[in-house]
């Protein structure tokens, strides 16, 4: 199996998180996107089953959205969820598939992090990075792990996620850092499930 493949649990992978966190998964991911001024250009990267889409579009009538996914099977969940329009492009691929003809005021990362380890992680987010538009802004939740719990939390699912996915990382890497560290200024930042879970606000 290739790495970080999430074809095989792309029918459960709602459902399984849901079961596990609650609405938090819900509620961090949502959080920051009322901040998103209208007729922005949005990247989503690793949305998933695209469940985030349609919320954004919910709030945000006038965006466009690039949206980025690595498995076939997240991606065609995603298409499934919403009626073709040209404010929307799919792209089965990853960080080195950003049409570079666009410049994005927005870019999501949910989730996406912890795939990565504390090497791979600038690599590509000096990748993602070339896409930012001036003064864009970059929304990003993912597991911070301050606690045991937590800590015994983060091994059992990549664990997990080792055996379904064949995920890469087998540590969380220090993404609020990482993304200080390409010129991201912290705004802001909300925490879920006892603090486990954390949604952050970039502005560049
Ligand atoms: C842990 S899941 C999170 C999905 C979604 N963001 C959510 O929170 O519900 C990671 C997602 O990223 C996708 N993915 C993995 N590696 C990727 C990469 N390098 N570029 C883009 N997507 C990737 C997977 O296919 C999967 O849909």
């Amino acid at each position: 199996m290739k790495s970080n493949d999430f074809d095989r649990i792309a029918f459960a992978y709602d459902r399984l998180t849901k079961l596990v966190f609650g609405n938090a998964i819900i509620h961090s991911q949502k959080f920051f996107l009322h901040r998103i001024p209208e007729g922005s250009n949005v990247l989503i990267l690793g949305g998933g089953t695209g469940w985030i889409l349609t919320e954004l579009l919910k709030i945000k009538k006038n965006v466009n959205v690039c949206y980025i996914d690595a498995s076939k099977n997240m991606l065609a969940m995603a298409k499934e969820k919403l009626i073709p329009r040209e404010q929307i492009q799919f792209i089965l691929g990853t960080e080195n598939d950003i049409p570079s003809e666009h410049k994005f005021d927005c870019i999501i990362t949910n989730f996406y992090f912890d795939l990565f380890t504390d090497e791979s992680l600038p690599v590509a987010l000096n990748k993602i990075k070339q896409a930012l538009a001036l003064n864009a802004k970059w929304i990003a939740t993912d597991f911070v792990e301050i606690r045991w719990w937590q800590k015994l939390m983060l091994k059992a699912m990549h664990f997990f996620f080792k055996l379904m996915s064949n995920v890469e990382s087998q540590k969380l890497p220090e993404w609020n850092k990482a993304l200080q560290a390409i010129g991201g200024k912290l705004v802001d930042s909300r925490n879920f499930y006892r603090g486990f879970i954390q949604t952050s606000l970039f502005q560049f």
